[in-house]
């Protein structure tokens, strides 16, 4: 069955605002094979890699453009010892990543590996268009002068110890490092903290989290879980202008009964999309506590973790959180970018967890192999709303229903390009209805559309390794500008965006 929905741009809004290119940030944890073999093989791999990086994943992670990578967690990143990476490769302790299958930790990928990953990842890239380090500091188990020591360490331009210590290991210029997170779900594995207590452990550490030279960091505060609105409010009371960002964490996911990331029916794929769209209520109830305290909208929120969350995969280790990725995730990953988008005021900054190998994984690894997720594709395609001006829409859809929920069929979002073209992307939430959209836009008039769109044979389609392309963009076929409008047909369960220039 086809059904019909309508979607109005206004390209003619007075108040647009710009889709910061941070929404689309990555996450990178000492977690399973996300830094270890996803990203990290060491120099003597016959995996081709450069410094120690492995060269596949950087240069499929190069066409995302990424605008920020944070690391190393999560919850690693509270008891993570920067010192431990530093300095010769064969010298480094080996302590137990107690947090995530309690393996050895080598130390090999530190901040100096890390840094440089950041920095071949913005290679051919103009300088403010780079991929910015956002690390993730130890309040945990960490101390005040430790996180001090860190940031000189890696951003002092002056000749102190730590700057010649630095030099010593291989780099002589200070590093930029624009976002620092002071801690990490301080509520949990970040030390189990009331809010109260964690405000004023915030105040403290973040007083020393210093600006050398050119250097100006961003400070990121540990902020919700989920809808937890009291710590918010506690936050924006005793912490306000001292942080520059208040993290939110919210996954997709039942925490009950997580499920299968490929063995799933109907009901499960409703209930997965259903959750993912909470991210709007939940990113409006904190944005007005936020509000309350901060009318003009200077504090930004940072969605620094969201993604699926599903079982690991058969004979896979417990606690290395790998999972595969199907059409499903596709659809998380472009409605939850298009409530993003509408949120840009105020959410400042946003990280999908995690990048390799790790929960909603653009990429996956096996040896030597890599592939690219259904959730890559959605990333990539949407990459022209990095930066763009948002344009507010308005969906009039069908109700997509199951049981007593229902969502609306039509999920989308649009923004104008610096160049004038306007980028519409659509989602057809439906596992069998196709749908015909109508889009129609006030203050401008349709000249030429083209665009892709992503799908599969089911809602579980997915690429494997011996099947890399089942789940891959197309050219779409069915769009077509017909007076002031156009009108795209979306088949059942897909993701498309359309570039629409205008006269
Ligand atoms: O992304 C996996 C984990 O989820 C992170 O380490 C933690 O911050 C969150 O609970």
């Amino acid at each position: 069955m086809t059904a019909q929905a309508q979607l109005t741009v206004d390209a003619a809004a007075p108040d647009t605002f710009q889709i910061s290119r941070h929404l689309y940030g990555h996450f990178a944890e000492h977690l399973g094979r996300c830094v270890y073999e996803g990203l990290w093989v060491g120099e003597d791999s016959d995996i081709p890699n450069t410094r120690g990086i492995r060269n596949d994943v950087v240069e499929a992670l190069k066409k995302l453009d990424i605008p920020n990578l944070r690391w190393p967690g999560g919850c690693y990143a509270d008891e993570y010892h920067w010192r431990d990476g530093i300095g010769p490769r064969d010298q480094r302790p080996r302590t137990v990543n107690s947090l995530w299958g309690g393996v050895v930790e080598t130390h090999a990928f530190g901040t100096h590996e890390f840094l440089d990953l950041c920095e071949q990842l913005s290679e051919g890239r103009p300088e403010d268009r780079r991929c910015e380090p956002y690390i993730a500091g130890n309040v945990g188990s960490g101390t005040v002068q430790e996180m001090q020591e860190w940031i000189q360490y890696m951003t002092y331009d002056g000749d102190s110890d730590l700057a010649r210590e630095r030099a010593a290991n291989g780099r002589k210029e200070p590093w930029k490092v624009k976002f620092y997170g002071v801690g990490n779900e301080n509520w949990g594995c970040g030390g189990g903290m009331h809010p109260e207590f964690y405000a004023d452990q915030y105040r403290q550490y973040a007083e020393f989290c210093r600006n050398y030279g050119g250097n100006r960091i961003y400070k990121v505060a540990c902020g919700a879980n989920g809808r937890d609105e009291r710590w918010t409010r506690v936050m924006m009371d005793k912490v306000g202008r001292r942080m520059h960002g208040l993290s939110l964490h919210y996954y997709t996911t039942n925490w009950n009964d997580k499920g299968s990331a490929t063995d799933f029916g109907v009901d499960l794929y409703f209930d997965t999309l259903r959750r993912a769209t909470e991210m709007d209520d939940i990113v409006s109830r904190h944005s007005a506590v936020m509000d309350e305290f901060d009318p003009d909208r200077r504090i930004g929120l940072i969605v620094d973790e969201w993604g699926t969350w599903f079982d690991v995969e058969p004979d896979t280790n417990p606690g290395f959180l790998y999972q595969q990725n199907t059409v499903r995730d596709a659809l998380v990953a472009g409605l939850t970018l298009n409530i993003f988008h509408k949120h840009a005021q105020r959410v400042q900054v946003c990280n999908l967890a995690q990048l390799v190998n790790v929960l909603q994984a653009p990429i996956l690894t096996d040896g030597p192999r890599m592939i690219l997720t259904p959730t890559y594709h959605v990333l990539e395609m949407y990459k022209p709303h990095q930066d763009a001006a948002f344009l507010p829409t308005t969906v009039t859809s069908p109700h997509y229903t199951q049981g007593p929920a229902d969502l609306d069929q039509l999920n989308g979002s649009a923004s104008r390009a610096a160049d004038g073209t306007i980028h519409v992307s659509l989602c057809n939430l439906h596992h069998e209805d196709d749908l015909r959209v109508t889009c129609a836009f006030n203050g401008a008039t349709p000249k030429s559309a083209a665009g892709r769109i992503l799908s599969g044979d089911s809602i579980q389609a997915r690429n494997t390794f011996e099947d890399p392309g089942v789940v891959t963009p197309r050219e779409l076929q069915d769009v077509s500008v017909e007076g002031s409008g156009l009108t795209v047909t979306l088949p059942a369960h897909s993701v498309a965006t359309v570039a629409v220039t205008t006269g």
